[in-house]
């Protein structure tokens, strides 16, 4: 079971305020049985500086990594928030999925939701593989636009719990467009209760989606397991 979306490392962003939270995190990911974790601290490259990030989420990963021990394999990403030009990023590749070339993003909420499209455009024309971060969120229409140019999407786990505009999120989910699970974890409040609420909801759906995720992170580099620990290199090969 893999979640695609999760704030995890300890002092990255809001999603944890220490490696205690981190750790209780995982505790209560293992306890759902979830075993592949895509940590995804924000960036805002508004009004983060780009190398302070990297520095940020590096010293991070390296803590959790250290002090994590447990069988969950952790996929050091980021989700990204998307502005017009975040193409002409230099280094935008260290944003995707370690070893891979997706990378999550996140739009607005105001305003300039619809406005990615020729950003997406170039994006892709660069190799990269943009996935739109809980397209739960945002106008449907809006949405679709980005599908129809090739652009798929991540779905939160809490927007399935809710029969309110669940019918839409399962038919993206059948038509391909949707292809990845999150429970965006913040904190320990939630844990993982609403990521297997939705399981539950999703039925083969979940299985489904397992599948397409991990073939898009197929080339991901874990940043811990004790499977690369013993040196068998990518998470996925390595199955
Ligand atoms: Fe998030």
């Amino acid at each position: 079971m893999i979640d695609f979306h999760a704030h995890i490392l300890p002092g990255a962003d809001h999603g944890s305020d220490g490696l205690k939270t981190s750790l209780r995190q995982l505790e209560l990911a293992e306890a759902a049985h979830v075993d592949t974790i895509v940590a995804t601290p924000h960036f805002y490259p508004q009004s983060d500086s780009f190398s302070e990030f990297l520095h940020r989420r590096e010293r991070t990963a390296s803590e959790l990594a250290n002090h994590y021990h447990g069988p969950i394999r952790i996929l050091l990403g980021a989700e990204v928030h998307m502005c017009v030009g975040l193409d002409h990023l230099p280094g935008i590749k260290e944003l995707c999925v370690s070893g891979t070339s997706v990378i999550l993003s996140e739009l607005t909420f105001r305003g300039y939701a619809g406005n990615m499209g020729e950003t997406f455009d170039r994006m892709q024309d660069d190799g990269l593989i943009p996935i739109l971060a809980h397209v739960d969120r945002y106008d449907p229409d809006i949405i679709e636009s980005y599908f129809s140019q090739g652009v798929q999407g991540q779905v939160n786990a809490d927007a399935l719990i809710h029969r309110f505009g669940r019918r839409h999120l399962l038919n993206w989910i059948d038509d391909g467009w949707v292809i990845a699970l999150g429970s965006d974890i913040h904190m320990t409040e939630k844990g993982y209760g609403p990521y297997l609420k939705a399981r539950g909801i999703l039925g083969d759906r979940a299985g489904r989606l397992d599948r397409e995720t991990a073939r898009l992170l197929k080339d991901a580099k874990a940043l811990t397991n004790g499977e690369t620990q013993k040196g068998e290199g990518s998470w996925i090969s390595s199955r």
